[in-house]
């Protein structure tokens, strides 16, 4: 496979980062992992408009490499050929010039990619842990930096305890989300999911199932989700770019999944079409 690095198409095997970057010694970087469907880069915009939102928070220049993306990212496709894969855009803040807290660098950008592994079995476990004992970073926005070490500590816990994914329960007792997905429950016809104010990704496949979800007569409601309420709930799943519509289930937690499996079937069938906008 051939992969972009900052400026030069290399394959993937001799590929590197310079070890003065800062993203990588600082964790001072944005990503996006961006789904192709048959070819084609699932609501690039969105994921764009994240990283903008991205930059502005963290005070990085690097809007002429942001509109870069689409033909550096069609090159990516066609050289490689890829028809359906999970793609991953970084930008770092670049070679590290002068002190660390006010570098002289300019940005870089990476792209790579990796197969979609489809997840046939559920629902999948997930446990709750509470966010206070890990470093995850929180802002309004949110942001999707390179700093996932706490995103992952639990997510390694989550895989000790035999579960697929956390769910995070913040320090007031809410719900936000998971390690490296959004989460949604169901009651009744409702589609509740932790509200943006919590400082949860605004996640594009979250986006995308809330639009999914109206159009079934779902009422939905971004909202907060205290974690003493989600034994009452009907069904329960988490999204993400890679897994799409995944029914969830923990201790003592049982569900027909009936809104859930519909959604899925839904959001299967928008990636089947090489689409990206629900009709
Ligand atoms: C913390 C977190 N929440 C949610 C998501 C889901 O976002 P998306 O639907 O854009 O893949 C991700 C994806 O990486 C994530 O890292």
């Amino acid at each position: 496979m051939l992969i972009y690095a900052d400026g030069s198409w290399v394959d993937a095997s001799e590929a590197v980062v310079p070890f003065n970057d800062q993203g990588f010694l600082y964790g001072d970087s944005l990503f996006e992992t961006i789904r192709i469907n048959q070819g084609n880069p699932f609501r690039l915009e969105k994921h764009l408009e994240r990283m903008h939102s991205g930059m502005d928070t963290i005070h990085m220049e690097g809007e002429s490499l942001l509109k870069d993306i689409p033909h550096i990212l069609e090159t990516f496709i066609a050289r490689n050929d890829v028809d359906n894969a999970l793609t991953r855009i970084i930008i770092t803040r670049g070679v590290s010039r002068g002190s660390p807290w006010s570098t002289l660098s300019t940005p870089s950008l990476y792209l790579s990619a990796r197969p979609i592994n489809e997840v046939g079995e559920w629902p999948v476990k997930v446990v709750f842990l509470e966010e206070k004992n890990y470093p995850i970073l929180r802002f309004h926005p949110a942001i999707k930096s390179g700093n996932y070490l706490g995103n992952m500590l639990a997510k390694k816990d989550a895989e000790d305890a035999g579960a697929f994914e956390p769910v995070f329960v913040n320090r007031d007792g809410y719900v936000t989300e998971c390690a490296i997905r959004n989460i949604f429950f169901i009651k009744d016809d409702f589609l509740l999911t932790p509200a943006l104010e919590l400082g949860v990704l605004p996640g594009v496949i979250r986006d995308t199932i809330m639009e999914l979800a109206k159009r079934r007569g779902l009422k939905v409601r971004e909202t907060l989700i205290i974690q003493d309420d989600v034994q009452e709930m009907d069904e329960a799943f988490i999204s993400s770019t890679g897994v799409g519509v995944l029914p969830v289930t923990w201790e003592g937690f049982t569900s027909t999944y009936q809104h859930s499996k519909k959604l899925r079937t839904d959001l299967t069938k928008l990636f089947e079409s090489g689409e990206s906008h629900v009709s």
